[in-house]
C-alpha cells in the first residue's frame, strides 16, 4: 500500500494514515519508515497547516514530559481544531492552571476509588449483555454493548441523567471527527457546554451523591472553582470517558476474535492477573488515541536531529511508539497477552497522562471477559474486510461491529 498524500500540491502525507482493511491491526506502512528515519515527519493537519508527527517511543516520552511544549490553544491557537472552547479546559492548559483543575478530580480516579466501582460496573456490563442477547443475534456490538457501558458508568459517576446519553454521544462524535468542520465542532462543543451549565444549576438545587454535586459543595460554594469551570470539567470527563473506552471495548473484542487461542485463555481463566495483563496488551497494541495529543514548541529546539521552531505544532503517533523496537525489541507488531508491557504509553505520558485510566482498566477487565464467557460462540457477522474502521477519528476504532453467536 502506498502512503496517502494530500492532494493540495504539497505532497505531504496525511496523518493518521489509512490502514489496510484486510489487516487492520497492521499500522500504515509509512509509520515504520518515519520511525526509522529522523523519527519526525512533516504532515498536513486538519486546518491546512503543517505539523510534525513524532513516532519514536523515546522521543514521544521526552516531548510529553518537557515543559517547553505547550498544550494551550490560548497561547498557540493553531493547537485547536475547533477554535477556543467556551471556557478553558484543563487538558488544553499548561501548568500551573492545568494542575489546579486536575488536582480537584484526581481523588475520584484513584485505583481504590475505581476498584470500589467494580461491582457496579459488573452489574452494568451484565445488564447490557443480557439486553443484547434478549434482542437477538446478530447485533451491532458498538451500539448494544461497547458504547452504553462507558456511557452509563461515566453518567453515574458525574450525576448526568442517562436519558441524555444519545444527546451527548452525538455531540462528542462530532467533536471527535477529523472530517467535521471547525464550525460544526464549535457548535457541538457550545451545545454540550450549555447542557453541562444547566446540569450544574440542577446540582445546586438538588444535590445528589455524585462528582458534580460534591465539587459544587466543596469547591464552588467556597469560591475556589467557578460554575463554568465545574461545567467544563464535567464536559471533559463526559467526553473523554466514553468514546475512548467504547472504542477499546469494540476493537479489543475484534482483536480477540482474530486471536481465538488468546481469547480462549481469557475465557477459561479465573486469575484476574491474566485478564489485567491481556487488557494492558490490548491497550498497548491498539493504542487507539492516534490523533489526540497535540503540543506546540515554546522555543526553538532539536529533537532526533531535527530542528523545531518556536510555534511549530507536534502530534504524537502513539500506535507507532508503542510498537517501537526500542520499547519492545522485534515483537512490537505481535499481539501477545502473556507478556509484560509495563511502560506502554497508550494513556500518554507526563502531566496530561490519562486521568481516567484506572476506570478504563476496570471497565475493560469487566466488559471483555464477560462477553467471551457468556457468548463462547461469538463471531463476526460479516467478513473482516467489510468492517468500517474509524481511520479519520481522533480515537481509532470501528463505526459498527456486526456480531453473531
Ligand atoms: C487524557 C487515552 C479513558 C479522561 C488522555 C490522554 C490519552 C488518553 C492518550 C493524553 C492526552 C494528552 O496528553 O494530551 C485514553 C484511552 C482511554 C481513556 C485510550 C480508554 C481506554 C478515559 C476515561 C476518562 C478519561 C474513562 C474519564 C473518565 C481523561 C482526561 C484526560 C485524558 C480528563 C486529560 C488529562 C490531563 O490533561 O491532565 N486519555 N483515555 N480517559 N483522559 Fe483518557
Amino acid at each position: 500500500m502506498s502512503t496517502a498524500v494530500t492532494n493540495d500540491g504539497t505532497g505531504l502525507p496525511v496523518y493518521p494514515g489509512v490502514r489496510d482493511s484486510r489487516c487492520p491491526f497492521d499500522l500504515p506502512p509509512e509509520y515504520e519508515a518515519w520511525r526509522l528515519g529522523d523519527g519526525l515527519q512533516r504532515v498536513r493537519m486538519w486546518n491546512g497547516r503543517t505539523a510534525w508527527v513524532v513516532s519514536r517511543y523515546e522521543d514521544v516520552k521526552k516531548i510529553l514530559a518537557d515543559p517547553r511544549f505547550s498544550a494551550d490553544p490560548a497561547r498557540y491557537p493553531q493547537l485547536s481544531p475547533a477554535g477556543m472552547p467556551p471556557v478553558p479546559a484543563f487538558p488544553r492548559m499548561d501548568d500551573p492552571g492545568h494542575a489546579r483543575l486536575r488536582l480537584m478530580l484526581t481523588k475520584d480516579f484513584t485505583v481504590k476509588r475505581t476498584e470500589a466501582m467494580r461491582p457496579r460496573i459488573r452489574e452494568i456490563v451484565d445488564r447490557f449483555l443480557e439486553q443484547m442477547i434478549a434482542e437477538g443475534s446478530p447485533a451491532d456490538l458498538v451500539q448494544a454493548y461497547a458504547l452504553p457501558i462507558p456511557s452509563l458508568v461515566i453518567s453515574l459517576l458525574l450525576g448526568v441523567p442517562y436519558e441524555d446519553h444519545e444527546y451527548f454521544q452525538q455531540n462528542s462524535l462530532v467533536i471527535n471527527q477529523a472530517q467535521a468542520t471547525p464550525e460544526e465542532k464549535t457548535a457541538a462543543s457550545a451545545s454540550l457546554f450549555g447542557f453541562l451549565m444547566e446540569l450544574v444549576a440542577r446540582k445546586e438545587r438538588e444535590p445528589g451523591d455524585d462528582l458534580l454535586s460534591r465539587l459544587y459543595a466543596e469547591r464552588v460554594v467556597t469560591g475556589e472553582l467557578k460554575r463554568e469551570e465545574l461545567a467544563m470539567n464535567g464536559m471533559i470527563l463526559l467526553f473523554a470517558g466514553h468514546e475512548t473506552t467504547a472504542n477499546m471495548i469494540s476493537l479489543g473484542t475484534l482483536t480477540l476474535l482474530e486471536h481465538p487461542e488468546q481469547a480462549a485463555r481469557i475465557r477459561e481463566t479465573d486469575d484476574p492477573k491474566v485478564v489485567a495483563g491481556a487488557v494492558e496488551e490490548l491497550l498497548r497494541y491498539l493504542a487507539i488515541a492516534q490523533d489526540m495529543i497535540w503540543r506546540a514548541a515554546t522555543e526553538d529546539l532539536t529533537i532526533g536531529g531535527q530542528e523545531i521552531k518556536e510555534g511549530d505544532i507536534l502530534t504524537v503517533n502513539l500506535p507507532a511508539a508503542n510498537r517501537d523496537p526500542a520499547f519492545l525489541p522485534d515483537t512490537g507488531d505481535v499481539f501477545d497477552i502473556g507478556r509484560s508491557v509495563r511502560g506502554h504509553i497508550a494513556f500518554g505520558h507526563g502531566i496530561h497522562q490519562c486521568l481516567g485510566q484506572n476506570l478504563a482498566r476496570v471497565e475493560l477487565m469487566e466488559a471483555l471477559p464477560a462477553l467471551l464467557r457468556r457468548l463462547p460462540d461469538l463471531r463476526l457477522a460479516v467478513p473482516l474486510e467489510d468492517v468500517k474502521f474509524r481511520h479519520d477519528m481522533s480515537a481509532f476504532g470501528v463505526h459498527e461491529l456486526p456480531v453473531t453467536w
